[in-house]
């Protein structure tokens, strides 16, 4: 309720961007509910955007493109039109300038970004004049380049023809929704899991249905027998970070043959595995064609390109081809073709060397800060994670997360909490992402979060 006061109130301007919120204790006071109710509600708040908290000063409302553009919308007319569907709303992500240190989940380091290399390819292309329409899965440059480079770099087994080009993970996961399955399909996915992946099965008319994961990653003996799908991250579990054992991967490809499911491997940020070698992906280890494989270049480049990839079993390629030729025409030829050069020329092997070389420390840096958390009772066992750019943490029971991340927002230190991946009830947890925050950063944000740990209620 709070929240949609508040939310409704940014959105119609009776609150102007840079308008003072009060303090959530003064709040609080004022509306007879605990502290920690507003804390919460001001965390979803800054999640979404709304609002932004400045270091020592206090929480403002944010310059939210609804209510920029010069002109107050105080007294707009009212309109008849309205949305006929209800899109699933994402979790705002754009960086905020009120953001000293950013540990949210997973973000790639600008920089890092191999701007001399990535120009140089640009450039490449520009000598000719951009084509006319071309194929609306990619240029055949590039897929035959992702080919050769999934196959040398993880082992998975594609011909160029079954490589779609997407724009990021989270097209192929539309198109797969509209053709791999129809409206009121079941689909299981990870509970925990990745928010975007299945708001977009659910707005494709699938019925989402969660699957609990353990140490071992997805527990495939629950997953229902109606599905006709599943979605997994098995490299590196959003969000626990757990890898899914060679076990369970077995067991999930001879469950998918049992049933005749699709699997859908979400391996986006294989690239960064920290302490040991990846397991094969189960695209690999797939004799029977069922296993949709998918790629992006978000974490290791940059999500604002848009670049993903997909590879998929030959039966499913014509249908796939033409969702993409109704939806979208073609991937933009100019990335496409850079990315070809900056791939088939060795550039992208050189910038994954060079930037674990960086993500490694970081990584081992918030590991070992974690565990001390540990060992000094503050957090449960934290999940095993050796890979990607964030390490989650379970909070005991009574510890709230978004109280924590409002506390820390207040410091200029964004957080993620585990809210946008439970679809059941859950315990609390937060996700430190330390993809955005280099170590000097790390030694900044790490003992604060400690800080609040120390002072949050909870029981054991
Ligand atoms: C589980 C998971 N899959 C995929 C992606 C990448 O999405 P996209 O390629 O659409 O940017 C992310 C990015 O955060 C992710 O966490």
């Amino acid at each position: 309720m709070l929240f949609e006061q508040i939310r409704d109130a940014v959105m119609s301007a009776r609150l102007a961007p840079g308008d003072r919120l009060p303090t959530s204790r003064a709040l609080a006071v004022e509306l007879g509910v605990a502290r920690s109710t507003v804390a919460t509600v001001y965390a979803r708040l800054i999640g979404e955007g709304f609002v932004v908290a400045r270091i020592g000063d206090g929480t403002f409302v944010a310059h939210h493109p609804a209510t920029t553009g010069g002109t107050r919308r105080r007294g707009t007319a009212a309109t008849s039109l309205a949305a006929r569907r209800v899109v699933p709303r994402t979790p705002h992500v754009e960086p905020t300038a009120d953001v000293r240190i950013d540990l949210r989940t997973g973000r790639a380091d600008p920089r890092l970004f191999p701007l001399v290399d990535w120009r140089r390819c640009v450039t490449g292309v520009l000598h000719t004049p951009p084509p006319g329409y071309g194929n609306p899965v990619g240029l055949p440059a590039l897929r035959t380049a992702l080919s050769t480079w999934v196959q040398r770099s993880r082992g998975v087994v594609a011909h160029p023809e079954q490589v779609l080009v997407t724009a990021g993970a989270q097209q192929a996961f539309d198109l797969f929704a509209r053709v791999l399955l129809a409206p009121g399909d079941t689909i299981a996915v990870e509970d925990p899991g990745y928010g975007p992946a299945r708001r977009v099965f659910e707005h494709n008319g699938l019925r989402v249905v969660p699957v609990p994961v353990d140490s071992d990653g997805i527990v495939v003996d629950e997953i229902p027998s109606a599905a006709r799908a599943v979605y997994v991250t098995p490299s590196h579990q959003l969000p626990t970070g757990v890898t899914m054992t060679a076990a369970r991967r077995r067991a999930l490809l001879a469950l998918a043959q049992r049933r005749n499911l699709a699997i859908i491997e979400d391996d986006y940020d294989t690239e960064y595995r920290h302490v040991d070698r990846p397991l094969e992906p189960i695209q690999m280890l797939d004799t029977s064609g069922r296993v949709l494989y998918v790629g992006t270049f978000s974490k290791t480049l940059a999500p604002s390109l848009r670049l993903g990839f997909a590879i998929v079993p030959e039966p499913l390629l014509d249908a796939l081809t033409q969702a993409r030729a109704l939806v979208d025409t073609q991937p933009p030829h100019l990335t496409q073709a850079a990315l070809a050069t900056f791939v088939s020329g060795g550039h992208l092997d050189r910038h994954l060397r060079r930037t674990r070389r960086v993500y490694g420390p970081r990584h081992d840096l918030v590991r070992e800060h974690v565990a001390g958390l540990h060992a000094d009772g503050l957090i449960p066992p934290p999940p095993q994670s050796n890979a990607g750019l964030h390490q989650m943490v379970h909070l005991h029971p009574g510890t709230e997360a978004a109280t924590i991340a409002a506390r820390l927002a207040e410091r200029g230190i964004a957080i993620d909490t585990t809210s946008d991946n439970w679809i059941t009830p859950h315990h609390d947890g937060l996700i430190i992402g330390f993809g955005l925050a280099d170590l000097d950063q790390l030694a900044i944000a790490l003992p604060l979060l400690r800080a609040e740990l120390e002072v949050a209620p909870h029981t054991r």
